[in-house]
């Protein structure tokens, strides 16, 4: 069973400078809700139970947004704002437990996840990277599908998107004999982290989700800096790949890129629309607009 989920959100975020120069990027807002909340919900409705952070020192409102807030609380219950108060009551995850570990030096995703071998142990288990949000075209979501593969085939789950031919070298990217359905997974050949375009195996790019066996830790104590000069989680995977099989899952939903400024703006237009409050509102002035 995969209970437990590593977050790395310890990267200082200058793709969305100057927002993030006195906040965390993950506390950025997409319509009403900082995009950290929709990647933990993400992974609370795929069954997860430990959320792990692996966090920086400038990032304590993060674990703060999770965490009660008595003072805010009481005041709404005092001024009788029951529907706010549950609002914010909402946040709080029940049988969800949070952990965060500080990663005080910036030396790459695959350190971030390192950081929380003791944590992790012997059970295999998911990495989230909050930048990037999956908006589900159905009921289940993605990373539910990769751990029910997980369990049924025991093999690592790498989550991979189909992307334009110029972006390939922006993301890791996966080789297979064969190009998955969309919810389905296959074996893969090998995995390289921001190929050049020329030399790119595939244009089916890492999103940002896995589900990997505990095994992953000792291959990235051993792993070297890599692309970028850092350590990456790509080049432990391609290790594990060598040792046994790894499968490239496709998926069914649609990322955004929150990282990035334009990728934020087009989830706020998606989230937008939908939101059950705001949505008819939002719809009418974005018609508004385009007179
Ligand atoms: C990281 C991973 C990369 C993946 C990407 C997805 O890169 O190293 O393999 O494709 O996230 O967003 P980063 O964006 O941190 O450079």
């Amino acid at each position: 069973m995969i209970k437990k989920a590593i977050f790395p959100v310890a990267g200082l975020g200058t793709r969305f400078l100057p927002a993030s120069k006195s906040i965390p990027k993950e506390m950025v807002t997409v319509v009403d809700r900082p995009v950290i909340d929709y990647v933990v919900n993400e992974a609370v409705q795929a069954g997860i139970e430990q959320i792990i952070f692996i966090t920086h020192s400038s990032k304590d409102s993060i674990e703060n947004y999770f965490d009660h807030n008595f003072e805010l609380e009481t005041m709404l219950e005092n001024k009788n704002k029951l529907d706010l108060l549950e609002e914010v009551k909402k946040v709080i995850l029940a049988n969800v437990s949070i952990v965060s570990v500080r990663q005080s030096r910036p030396l790459g995703l695959g350190h971030a996840v390192l950081c929380a071998k003791h944590i992790i142990g012997n059970e295999p288990f998911a990495v989230l990277l909050p930048d990037v949000l999956v908006k589900e075209n159905s009921t289940e979501n993605d990373l539910a599908r990769m751990i029910q593969r997980f369990n049924s085939s025991k093999t690592a789950q790498i989550m991979v998107e189909a992307v334009p031919d110029h972006l390939v070298d922006q993301y890791g990217v996966v080789d297979v004999e064969t190009v998955p359905n969309e919810g389905k997974s296959v074996v893969m050949r090998g995995i390289v982290e921001k190929p050049a375009v020329d030399k790119a195996p595939s244009n089916l790019s890492v999103v940002g989700r896995y589900v990997l066996p505990a095994k992953i830790m000792q291959l990235l104590e051993q792993t070297p800096k890599g692309a970028g000069n850092e350590i990456q989680l790509t080049d432990a995977i391609a290790a594990l790949q060598k040792l046994e099989n790894v499968e490239a899952y496709r998926m069914k939903g649609q990322t955004f890129d929150c990282g990035s400024k334009s990728g934020y703006l087009k989830a706020v237009l998606h989230y937008g629309i939908e939101h059950p409050i705001l949505g008819d509102e939002f719809k009418r002035m974005i018609r508004e607009l385009s007179l």
